[in-house]
């Protein structure tokens, strides 16, 4: 995709689609609407008087072969509310345009970009072209017929700007959004692939590649390695399984950081819950509970495209979770990474124990930061709904650092408490800690205070994605299936806001 900003009269341009954004029950008077209007023959104020369009968010209107305009259609774009607009309500519009994209047949479109005022012209140019971006994403992959079909295919994203500087900066948020929308799309696929193409060989292979294109490190591990190092808590999900677990670790570390940034992703490639089975219906959706690796793996891939100067670290532990003759059992103890014992309650925790193995595993990095993402548990979205993901951590600069990446992405957290109390629910009888407290209550919490007693040495943070890692109800610029979530929160964290000084407060 190539950006471009120029300063032609928009009746002038010829394009595919002619993008006009206004806001609701805006008036065409004056500047590129009146223009455009008057060339145009007067269809614009046409349409806004048949009441057809008002502008309200999400609303969009198509005009087809206008005479007097260059431009083989005009589209006019919803803004919502001026006194409420942000970056996400452009995102948001941003979508109208990518639906029609994603039909195909669009290869050029011009923006009737203007200035926006109170939201710089860099952010409005970023979340422009991600909404753009992520709303004409399609996953056809493992369909005959649509496969052979193009994907949309948008070449050419002209802003038109009557200020030539205001036009670079729309153009390089413009290129930074490609970027992290980029990056979101390709954890979207790793999560929309089946559970028999998204297997822990293939993701260590995916990391591989993308190591090998960006002059990374990676290293995989096997069972064998695993054991070695004493991770019996992942290995302990693993068991069950025939697909062989990979801990797969790739290392992007730019000459002269000052920093290190751990990533941590749960890669469940299937979790059926084990012996603990899960009921059948919905069970098809668990090949979403890798959507943490493959947001770890999409975000190494955009870091080494951008220019950061924090080493970064990905780990994943992928693996299935699946009932079997060789599977753990419920009352089974195991060993833990650093030697902490724990007592499997529910074979369908798992996703902790796999994590916990990683986090124990992240000490030797020294790390400053350390952000784990997963699909943890089905009380995060009860607490949450669909729209947010419970975010909770041990370091309060880290997690405010955290919601402001997330603000920046319109990808919504919550932060829910971590406390003494609900570590205490996790001890077990018979072992150290168990991997599930006994009641539904405050599942999200429990799992993350569980967590937490591998993270005291560095400042940490756990986004419970599976509220919104996936979803069956499309809505803006977010389409079925996997959604990305949280690549973008994740590259707005690394690239503006630094990590706290090493050290933590425990909450
Ligand atoms: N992967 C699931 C959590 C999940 C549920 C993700 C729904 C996405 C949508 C996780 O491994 C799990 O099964 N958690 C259990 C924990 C319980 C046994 C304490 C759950 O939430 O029921
Ligand atoms: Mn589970
Ligand atoms: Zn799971």
């Amino acid at each position: 995709m190539r950006f471009q900003a120029i300063q032609t009269a928009a009746q002038n341009v010829k394009t595919d689609i002619l993008v006009l954004p206004i806001f609701k029950d805006e008036k065409i008077k004056g500047g590129i609407f009146e223009r455009l209007d008057k060339a145009a023959g007067g269809c614009l104020t046409a349409a806004i008087s048949s009441e057809s369009f008002s502008g309200k968010a999400k609303e969009s209107f198509m005009i087809f072969a206008p005479c007097g305009v260059k431009s083989a259609r005009v589209l006019l774009v919803g803004l919502g509310e001026e006194k409420k607009f942000n970056a996400e309500q452009l995102r948001v519009a941003a979508s109208s345009v990518g639906k029609v994209a994603a039909n195909g047949n669009v290869k050029e479109i011009a923006l009737a970009a203007r200035n926006f005022g109170k939201v710089a012209p860099e952010i409005c140019g970023k979340a422009f072209v991600e909404g753009l971006i992520l709303s004409a994403y399609k996953f056809v992959e493992h369909k005959t017929a649509d496969k052979e079909r193009k994907k949309a295919e948008i070449r050419t994203v002209t802003f038109i700007m009557s200020n030539k500087a205001e036009g670079a900066k729309w153009t390089r948020g413009a290129e930074e959004g490609q970027l992290f929308a980029e990056a979101a799309s390709f954890a979207r696929d790793l999560v929309n692939h089946p559970s028999n193409v998204v297997t822990p060989t293939m993701l260590a292979g995916t990391a591989r590649k993308i190591a090998a294109r960006y002059k990374m490190k990676c290293a995989v591990m096997g069972e064998a390695e695993m054991r070695k190092l004493g991770m019996g808590a992942f290995l302990a999900v693993a068991k069950g399984s025939d697909e062989p677990a990979k801990f797969i670790t790739l290392e992007y570390a730019p000459k002269g950081a000052k920093s290190t940034v751990v990533l941590v992703g749960k890669g469940l490639t299937f979790d059926s819950g084990g012996i603990s089975i899960k009921s059948a219906d919905g069970m098809e959706q668990m090949k979403n509970d890798m959507a943490g690796a493959g947001a770890v793996i999409g975000c190494m891939k955009a870091l080494a495209e951008m220019k950061m100067n924090t080493r970064v670290i990905g780990l994943i532990g992928a693996t299935e979770n699946m009932p079997s003759g060789h599977a753990t059992k419920p009352g089974d103890i195991v060993r833990s990474l650093g030697g902490k014992t724990i007592e499997i309650i529910n074979t369908d925790a798992e996703g902790r124990l796999v994590l916990i193995d990683l986090l124990k595993y992240a000490e030797r990095y020294e790390p400053d930061a350390v952000i784990d993402f997963a699909t943890l548990t089905g009380a995060s979205l009860i607490a949450l709904g669909p729209y947010f993901a419970a975010l909770m951590g041990n370091n309060q600069e880290l997690i405010e650092s955290i919601k402001g990446a997330a603000e920046m992405a319109g990808e919504k957290v919550w932060q829910m408490p971590l406390i003494d109390e609900h570590r205490e629910m996790m001890k077990s009888d018979v072992a150290d800690l168990k991997n599930t407290s006994g009641t539904r209550f405050g599942g999200v919490m429990t799992a993350a205070a569980f967590l937490s007693e591998f993270t005291e040495k560095y400042a940490w943070a756990h986004i419970d994605i599976a509220p919104t890692a996936y979803t069956t109800q499309p809505w803006g610029y977010i389409t079925k299936g996997g959604t990305g979530v949280p690549v973008r929160t994740v590259l707005n964290f690394l690239k503006y806001y630094a990590p706290p000084k090493r050290g933590k407060e425990r909450t």
